[in-house]
């Protein structure tokens, strides 16, 4: 990454704690924990890494999970990332966690969520990073399981930022999930869902109009129509897209023919981000210079990460602080 770019205060939208899980670590915690992973070794696990779309990484990143279990397993975690975000100039986090996972490996939602606030607050003192918890939805769970949770999460509703949408996306449109956005928004809590990485126009206007969202996590297939990429210039809905993800699930053939292209270029506000890093060959930084090595300019991409800012849900005062 070119020095200034690193340089450059960065927020990171669209990142998964789960997918910041290295196989060196996994094995580690698996070790700690007295859990059998099914794979030999580490060389085995990274065989796995060769992914054909987007449920084929998931069933790959759902069995790693199984190697998280305490408040210390998450902390850890979520440190090894920061300490990675720091080295990359980012000062500020909005970390998605797939709680309904966790239950299911008989983890509770308090477990997960101690540990990763942990984690912040010792982001904050070592590297003055700032942010928060996005809870997500697994939308391939029923929806009963995702109105559950939410009501979990509603006592410590004012601990985290907001709700999200992830997992398997194509036949699970976010209307499924209309009255557990609304229950979101009742309890003071931010909204995004993943829309539009693999499935067509349809669910991003979906998110937008039945669930509220105040940003679309990847969106990358608006650029099929171009009356949603005008709404989204004209209302500047931010789009957190992830580049080199969508690569490496064959959302996209190669990074010369993404989307991001067209969509700057529409005046859509864009955000690089690294989704799954540990699994997709590369953080922020790797999202950064393999745009650059595409074509954008340095000056293209400083709007990108001064974009990523403003798309935050950082009060004013921490924006102004960190453009
Ligand atoms: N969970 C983790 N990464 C995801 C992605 N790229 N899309 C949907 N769900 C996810
Ligand atoms: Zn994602």
């Amino acid at each position: 990454m070119h020095p200034d770019l690193r340089s450059l205060p960065k927020a990171e939208l669209h990142l998964h704690i789960e997918g910041t899980l290295e196989p060196e670590l996994a094995f580690a915690l698996a070790e700690r924990g007295g859990i059998r992973l099914p794979f030999a070794d580490i060389a085995d696990l990274r065989r796995h890494y060769d992914f054909t779309d987007l449920q084929s990484f998931l069933d790959l990143y759902y069995s790693c999970m199984a190697v998280l279990r305490t408040e210390q397993d998450f902390t850890d975690l979520a440190l090894a990332y920061f300490e990675r975000a720091d080295a990359d100039g980012i000062r500020h986090v909005e970390m998605f966690c797939d709680p309904q996972v966790h239950e299911s490996n008989g983890v509770t939602l308090d477990t997960v969520l101690d540990g990763l606030l942990a984690a912040f607050r010792i982001a904050s003192e070592r590297w003055g990073i700032t942010g928060g918890l996005i809870v997500c939805i697994v939308r391939d769970e029923p929806v009963a399981s995702a109105a559950a949770l939410i009501e979990e999460l509603a006592p410590r509703a004012g601990e985290v930022l907001g709700i999200g949408l992830d997992s398997a996306e194509v036949g699970y449109p976010p209307s499924l999930f209309t009255e557990v956005f609304a229950r979101a928004r009742e309890l003071g809590l931010h909204r995004v869902a993943h829309a539009g990485e693999e499935a067509p126009p349809a669910y991003i206007w979906e998110a937008l109009r039945l669930l509220d969202v105040e940003r679309v996590d990847h969106g990358i297939r608006a650029v099929d129509e171009p009356e949603l990429v005008r709404h989204l210039a004209e209302r500047r809905v931010p789009l957190t897209v992830c580049p080199l993800s969508n690569v490496r699930l064959r959302a996209v053939a190669d990074l010369s023919s993404h989307p991001i292209r067209a969509l700057v270029d529409a005046g859509v506000v864009v955000t690089v981000n690294s989704d799954d890093p540990a699994y997709f060959g590369g953080y922020i930084a790797d999202n950064y210079a393999a745009l650059a090595a595409a074509g954008f300019t340095l000056d293209e991409l400083a709007d990108l990460a001064a974009n990523s800012i403003d798309a935050s849900f950082a009060d004013e005062a921490r924006k102004t602080e960190l453009r």
